[in-house]
């Protein structure tokens, strides 16, 4: 049994977090930290931005990364400096605290259908002309006409069009020609291009069923936006694609730009599709992102205890960062275990970090990324929209 103190003065904590609000963070080290938390491993996390960015130069295509994975203006910002054209949200709420910390660009991913949403969305189109959103119904293309006009702005508007995925999307050739007519003539709207996302594609295993997938799903999008292109229609953007088909969609050159967001810190989940030269591990882009928890128990042979379970949304899918063959079992609210057939296992007070299975719902119970480099702390990042947020 190890002996070694693991608290410090009975302030230390309160201490640390006044640090963290003034981001003093020398020889803050993982050890000072409470779990569970968020760790991005800087390294991997910087590298994967690079890959992305580097693959969109040489390619061709633009990326207009997705926040909903990271929810972080701090990550925003990194992407659009390595050359990002834009960012896609999935909410009108990350659309406007995007919009308040000053980013631009903003394309929301999902049609703004209520009265709240619609008002909210025009709001930040007319404190920023380069906001757009979707529509795949020509009742919201009525809707959004009207309260452009009524605030006196034109608001850059896209056509979603079905690509393989049943929730959103309105059907290819003539009824989403019709409807982007309708938007092309619309006073108040600008249209400027269509959408396509193929999600069912994003998450196929094997890398040759995932490039048949993603272009039979995409074909319909693709044929729309060539009759809408030989209609004399403006297609600025053609926008869809995702972190498991971008180096497929770029190859099929349809899109003009990506939306990819899971790229940035993958999760244990995405892993599993395969990539192009590794059948069983999608290893374009690096693990960058754990939940770490520390054992909090150890009586029983062959397994530990630890402090993340449901609220931590611990999954039996995720996987322990160091100890693939480790399987984890959620025990309840603030419970979880970890089993080993052999070995010496963990020790009571270890840091254990684990791989989300999917990210954008881990993601959306933290408040903070702590960035790491080895032990080290060297940068914490805000999860926007965690505090008082009526939507998120
Ligand atoms: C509309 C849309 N675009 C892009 C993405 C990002 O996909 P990925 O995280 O697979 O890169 C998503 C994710 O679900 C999405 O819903």
């Amino acid at each position: 049994m190890q002996s070694r103190l693991l608290v410090g003065p009975t302030n230390h904590y309160a201490e640390i977090e006044s640090r963290i609000a003034r981001l003093d963070l020398k020889d803050l080290t993982k050890e000072d930290l409470p779990t569970p938390c968020m760790i991005v491993d800087q390294d991997i996390f910087e590298s994967n931005l690079q890959v992305m960015s580097d693959h969109c130069r040489k390619t061709g295509i633009h990326l207009r990364a997705h926040v909903k994975v990271h929810k972080s203006p701090e990550i925003a910002k990194r992407q659009l400096a390595l050359g990002a054209n834009g960012i896609t949200c999935a909410t009108v709420a990350e659309c406007e605290l995007l919009s308040h910390a000053g980013i631009s660009n903003l394309l929301l991913t999902r049609q703004p259908s209520s009265k709240n949403n619609i008002g909210r969305a025009i709001a930040i189109a007319k404190k920023d002309p380069t906001f757009g959103t979707v529509v795949d119904d020509p009742l919201l293309a009525d809707w959004l006409q009207e309260a452009a006009a009524s605030e006196g702005i034109r608001l850059r508007t896209v056509v979603d069009v079905y690509a393989g995925m049943t929730r959103h999307g309105i059907e290819p050739g003539a009824p989403a020609l019709e409807l982007a007519n309708k938007v092309d003539s619309a006073k108040n709207l600008k249209f400027v291009g269509l959408m396509g996302y193929a999600g069912g594609a994003a998450h196929t295993h094997g890398f040759a069923e995932r490039t048949a997938r993603s272009k039979n799903d995409l074909s319909g999008t693709l044929e729309t936006v060539a009759a809408a292109r030989s209609a004399g229609l403006p297609i600025e953007i053609v926008s869809g694609g995702s972190t498991g088909t971008y180096n497929i969609d770029s190859e099929t050159k349809g899109l003009t730009e990506l939306q990819a967001g899971s790229y940035i810190f993958m999760d244990a989940l995405y892993r599993l599709i395969g990539g192009k030269d590794d059948a069983h591990s999608y290893n374009d882009f690096g693990m960058a992102l754990t939940v770490m928890s520390t054992v909090i128990s150890i009586r029983h042979a062959g397994q530990c205890t630890i402090d993340a379970g449901n609220k931590a949304l611990l999954k039996p899918t995720d996987e322990v960062k160091g100890w693939p063959e480790v399987k984890v079992e959620n025990q309840g609210a603030e419970y979880g275990i970890l089993k080993w057939e052999d070995g010496s296992g963990f020790k009571l007070g270890e840091r254990v970090e684990v791989y989300p299975s999917n990210l954008d719902n881990s993601t959306a119970v933290y408040d903070r990324y702590y960035v790491a480099r080895g032990e080290n702390i060297v940068d914490v990042w805000s999860i926007m929209g965690r505090a008082g947020a009526a939507q998120r």
